[in-house]
């Protein structure tokens, strides 16, 4: 019998289901330039209370909704801090440079660790010819950190120094959901120590597209006029505002099984000194081959022949990401084949 096909590459990979198809097919909609489709405007309602914020904006993609958030709060030119490893300036092709104007300066990533003491000597007050610092931004759960999820006193921490010196705090929480129910910690609670957030429906809850800013009414209100001129103006858009709302009200609890299930992997693939299974809090499992001697196209290469696709992030990195489109039995299969691929 064939292997079957496990895909691990992304959590973005889900396609919808049935039921969420049913809910998008029975949308009632209308045009959202016009700010009137209702079921846009359920969720976004429904956000905003998850978070305890007055407001949200339903946006395209993650890339979009964070350069909506930054440019709320840096004018250009001006600066914005955050770790090396952060999607906004690793993955989102330059968009805070080339679209948003930003500089920026990062602190090393370890994780999703974060030295607040670090991060407050950082910041760099107006002066006469210095860049100043408007907005610190941090990622929850982190992406490349290895779905590591920044704890709360941390983030606590972080708004005091904030507050201090002024500066706006943004969390890219395109998996907040993640850090959520792996630690434990409301939403609201996440929600009151942020002036903005951008979290995503299409990473782990199971949406085909889109992604909120969440934030004040003054500024979501500004945040509708940038998301025009970035092209996120949609139209009959609540197909998939229903599928979003769908996928909040069904998909967020289930996350702990991905979350055992990255565990499950990580402890099977542990032996060979390839990953710390302690590590792993949510969804994602960065292997580091250093330690095995492998190389990481010839491993995905080899797991890619029976039928186990992986993401390879560098020369000895590959990264196994669990969602809700994987079974038992898939996940069975990367446990019986993996271990050897690495002795
Ligand atoms: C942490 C994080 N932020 C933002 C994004 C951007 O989302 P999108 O691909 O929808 O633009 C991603 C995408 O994977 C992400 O992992």
């Amino acid at each position: 019998m064939a292997d079957p096909v496990v895909d691990f590459r992304s959590d973005t990979l889900t396609t919808p289901s049935p039921a969420m198809r049913e809910a998008m097919a029975s949308a009632v909609v209308g045009d959202d330039v016009f700010d009137e489709d209702p079921t846009i405007h359920e969720l976004q309602a429904e956000v905003a209370a998850m978070f305890g914020h007055e407001a949200a904006l339903f946006a395209p993609s993650g890339t979009m909704a964070n350069q909506i958030a930054l440019q709320l709060a840096v004018p250009r030119g001006d600066e914005l801090l955050c770790d090396a490893a952060a999607h906004i300036v690793s993955d989102e092709i330059g968009a805070a440079a080339a679209l948003s104007g930003l500089s920026t300066r990062t602190w090393p990533a370890v994780g999703a660790d974060v030295d607040v003491a670090v991060v407050e000597s950082m910041v760099r007050p107006e002066g006469f010819v210095a860049v100043p610092t408007r907005a610190i931004a941090v990622e929850q759960t982190h992406n490349r950190g290895g779905g590591g999820v920044i704890p709360l006193s941390a983030l606590q921490d972080l708004r005091s120094v904030a507050d201090r010196y002024g500066v706006h705090l943004h969390c890219d929480g395109a998996r907040i959901w993640h850090a959520h129910v792996a630690d434990g910690v409301p939403l609201a609670t996440y929600g009151a120590l942020f002036d903005t957030l951008s979290v995503c429906l299409s990473k782990g809850l199971g949406a085909p597209v889109g992604s909120l800013v969440v934030g004040s009414a003054e500024r979501i209100a500004a945040a509708r006029k940038l998301r025009k001129r970035l092209g996120g103006g949609m139209r009959q858009a609540g197909i998939l505002a229903a599928a979003g709302l769908y996928a909040l009200r069904h998909n967020i609890g289930r996350l702990a099984d991905d979350h055992a299930r990255a565990r499950r992997l990580a402890e099977a693939l542990a032996p060979a000194g390839v990953v710390d299974p302690d590590r792993i809090r949510t969804n994602i499992v960065p292997l580091d081959l250093t330690k095995a001697g492998l190389d990481g196209p010839a491993f995905a290469a080899a797991a890619r022949e029976r039928g186990i696709l992986t993401s390879v992030l560098g020369p000895r990195l590959v990264r196994l990401v669990t969602h809700l489109d994987q079974t038992d039995e898939g996940i069975a299969h990367a446990e019986a084949v993996l271990p050897a691929l690495l002795s």
